[in-house]
C-alpha cells in the first residue's frame, strides 16, 4: 500500500456533503481484537463491499464492516448520464460509495431515533465509522484481505478523507439467524415503511440482510436528499423508492414464509375478494 497518508484522524463526520453524516466512532483510538469473519456465506466469486468481522473493542464485542476501496469511476456508466460525465468524482462518490450509503443511512437513522420519530429496531445499532490503522492494516492483510487497492484511482484516494486508509463502520454484533419468518414479518415492514418514511431507502431488501429481524446491510441505500434520486425522472424515482416494498414481498414469496402480510396489494386476497364480491 503507497505510503502517503491523509490525516484523517480528525474526521468526526462522514461523509463532507449535504445531507445527513455518521460520526466516528468513540472508541477509535483503542486497539482492535479481529476474530472470525462473519460473511462466510457468500456464493463463490460474489462481488462484495467489503468484509465482516466479529471484533473485540475494549471489553466489548462488536461486527465490523471494512470497506473495499472506492472508485467513483467504476460506477460512472450509472451516474454519469445522471448527474452530467463532469460530476467531481468525489461528489458521485459521495452518492454511489457503499460505505458513504451506510453513513448517511445510519446518520438519518441516528437523528430520527434521537428525536424520537424512529423506534431504532428496524436496523442493526451502529456505533459510527474508523479509519483503520496500519497494524489493523496489516492484521487483515495477513488474513488474505484484499482491500481492492489495484482498482482505485490513486488522485482521487489521494484528495478524499482518509486518503489511503482503509474505512470501517462498528455495529451492535447480532445473532447469525436472520430473525425474518411468518411472526417477525409484520413488525419488519412496519420498520421498512418506517425507513421510507424518513427518507432512508434500502434498495437491498433480502434474506441474507436481516439478522434477528433487523437490517444490517444499508450499503446500497440512497438517503434523501440525493442527487441520483433528484437527477431521476418522476417515474423512475417513483420506482426507486418503492423498490423496498416490491423486494420485501419478493423475500415472502422467495422464501415461502407462510404469510399473508405483504406490502403491495396482495393478488390472493384481490381474488378472494372479487369471489366474494
Ligand atoms: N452486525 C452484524 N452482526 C452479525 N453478522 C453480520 C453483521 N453485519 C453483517 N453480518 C454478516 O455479514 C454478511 C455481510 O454483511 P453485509 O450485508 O453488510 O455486507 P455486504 O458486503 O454488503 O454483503 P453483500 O454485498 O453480499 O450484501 C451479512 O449477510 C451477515 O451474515
Ligand atoms: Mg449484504
Amino acid at each position: 500500500m503507497p505510503k502517503k497518508r491523509a490525516s484523517a484522524s480528525s474526521t468526526k463526520e462522514l461523509p463532507p456533503c449535504h445531507g445527513p453524516k455518521l460520526h466516528v466512532f468513540q472508541h477509535q483510538n483503542s486497539p482492535i481484537k479481529w476474530m472470525e469473519r462473519l460473511d462466510i456465506d457468500r456464493e463463490e466469486g460474489e462481488e462484495t463491499e467489503g468484509y465482516v468481522f466479529r471484533a473485540k473493542i475494549r471489553t466489548r464485542e462488536y461486527a465490523i464492516k471494512v470497506f473495499k476501496f472506492y472508485n467513483p469511476l467504476s460506477s460512472k456508466y450509472f451516474w454519469g448520464p445522471l448527474l452530467g460525465e463532469d460530476t467531481a468524482l468525489e461528489t458521485a462518490a459521495y452518492y454511489t460509495d457503499p460505505f458513504f450509503a451506510e453513513c448517511r443511512a445510519y446518520g438519518r437513522i441516528k437523528e430520527a431515533t434521537k428525536k424520537r420519530s424512529l423506534k431504532a429496531q428496524i436496523a442493526i445499532p451502529c456505533h459510527g465509522f474508523i479509519f483503520l490503522k496500519e497494524n489493523d492494516e496489516r492484521t487483515l492483510s495477513k488474513l488474505g484481505i484484499d482491500f481492492g487497492i489495484a482498482r482505485i484511482d490513486s488522485d482521487f484516494q489521494q484528495n478524499t478523507e482518509g486518503g489511503w486508509r482503509v474505512r470501517a463502520i462498528v455495529k451492535d454484533l447480532a445473532p447469525q439467524d436472520t430473525g425474518v419468518d411468518k411472526k417477525s414479518v409484520g413488525k419488519i415492514l412496519r420498520g421498512i415503511r418506517a425507513l421510507n418514511k424518513h427518507k432512508i431507502y434500502n434498495m437491498d431488501i433480502h434474506l441474507d440482510n436481516f439478522r434477528n429481524g433487523q437490517l444490517v446491510d444499508f450499503g446500497s441505500s440512497w438517503t434523501e436528499p440525493h442527487l441520483l434520486l433528484d437527477a431521476q425522472h418522476d417515474h423512475a424515482a417513483r420506482n426507486s423508492k418503492l423498490s423496498d416494498l416490491e423486494k420485501f414481498d419478493e423475500m415472502i414469496e422467495d422464501e415461502e414464509i407462510q404469510t399473508d402480510v405483504r406490502a403491495r396489494p396482495n393478488p390472493k386476497y384481490c381474488r378472494k375478494l372479487r369471489a366474494w364480491g
